[in-house]
């Protein structure tokens, strides 16, 4: 895991290049033709469902159409062929994310897979869609380049999205300055991801994103420390949490106390967000354990998103080696997918 992570910005320049060099036959006519794209619907679950996410916070600022994602069997009522449809599974053999794809192809949506192999990749080259492999061998979690950046990629070909290759180009020499301070050589008075752990530990760690900028990272932060930690946390989002969680830090007291929470900073937030978590701060840090301010790093969009991740990628792993635990396997997860296969 903790190498997977190093190699996380050549992951990532990777990334982008095959999703600029994939074959897409005839997605870039369709797409240009008189019934064109209305709305993109990315569909996949856990890691693979996430760089869905990141892209539809990152398309909101310059799309003109809406992105959504899907995160179950069946998609919604509106997809049909005016709708560009990204099946993401990195195993290829998710069975919601099979069962969505057969969906968006009885509804006539163009589609794009993307995935290392399995199922989804026999289904998509055999109904003649593009499919954008990606290299196989490490969990989906750590393939958040390889599920993500294929797609704006994509997008950008089609006039959809915006040219990125800048982004991408200062993310990854912004993550490869990181490394060096947040990677396992780094002692832990200059590391702010192993600072964080040792925060994190026996604690509950709650994540507070801002909506619109970094409330994905927030979502990866808790996924994160779920599967590479095995702990629990929890995510919200400002300003939303101001209108109903802050009141939930009266009760109950033992608990409260063992909070530690992390407020995520962009400079694209909204001013008046920048004052709530202040004033939230002021009415709430007492009766929490703790509240760490994160603040992204970088000028552009995805370099800003990437510089969080990558803090709490490294935070999770560290915490996982705190408890004691090897931060890959999920066995529950694959106890669970092989108790659903044998309940057929
Ligand atoms: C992440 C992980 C899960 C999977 C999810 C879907 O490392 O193991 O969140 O991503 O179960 O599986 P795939 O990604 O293969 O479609």
């Amino acid at each position: 895991m903790l190498e997977v992570l190093w190699n996380l910005p050549e992951q990532c320049e990777e990334a982008w290049q095959r999703g600029m060099a994939a074959a897409l036959g005839s997605l870039p006519e369709v797409c240009g033709s008189g019934e064109g794209v209305a709305q993109v619907m990315v569909t996949g679950l856990g890691g693979s469902a996430i760089g869905g996410d990141l892209l539809r916070v990152y398309a909101q600022e310059e799309a003109s159409i809406p992105f959504a994602v899907n995160r179950d069997y069946l998609l919604p009522a509106y997809v049909g062929p005016r709708t560009l449809v990204f099946a993401v599974s990195y195993s290829g053999n998710t069975e919601e994310t099979l069962s969505a794809y057969d969906d968006a192809r009885r509804r006539g949506a163009k589609i794009v897979a993307l995935t290392s192999g399995g199922r989804l990749a026999e289904k998509a080259a055999a109904d003649g869609f593009p499919v954008i492999l990606v290299p196989g061998g490490i969990s989906p979690r750590s393939a958040s380049g390889y599920l993500f950046l294929p797609m704006i990629a994509v997008l950008q070909r089609l006039g959809i999205l915006a040219d990125a290759s800048a982004q991408v180009e200062e993310a990854c020499a912004l993550l490869r300055r990181m490394r060096e301070n947040l990677g396992p050589s780094c002692p832990e008075e200059e590391n702010l991801s192993k600072q964080l752990a040792r925060k994190f530990y026996q604690r509950l760690p709650v994540i507070y994103g801002t909506s619109g900028t970094t409330e994905t990272v927030a979502v990866r932060w808790k996924g994160q420390i779920n599967e590479n930690s095995k702990a629990m946390a929890y995510y919200n989002v400002f300003p939303e949490l101001n209108h109903n969680e802050i009141v939930g830090t009266e009760k109950p007291d033992p608990l409260l106390q063992r909070l530690e929470l992390v407020f995520l900073v962009d400079s694209a937030d909204h001013p008046r967000v920048q004052a709530r978590r202040q004033i939230t701060q002021e009415l709430i840090g007492e009766r929490v354990g703790g509240i760490s301010w994160v603040e992204a790093q970088g000028t552009s969009r995805l370099a800003r998103i990437y510089s969080l991740i990558y803090v709490g990628d490294y935070a999770s792993v560290y915490l996982a080696l705190l408890y004691g635990i090897d931060p890959t396997p999920v066995r529950l997860i694959d106890r669970l997918k092989q108790r659903l296969s044998e309940a057929r």
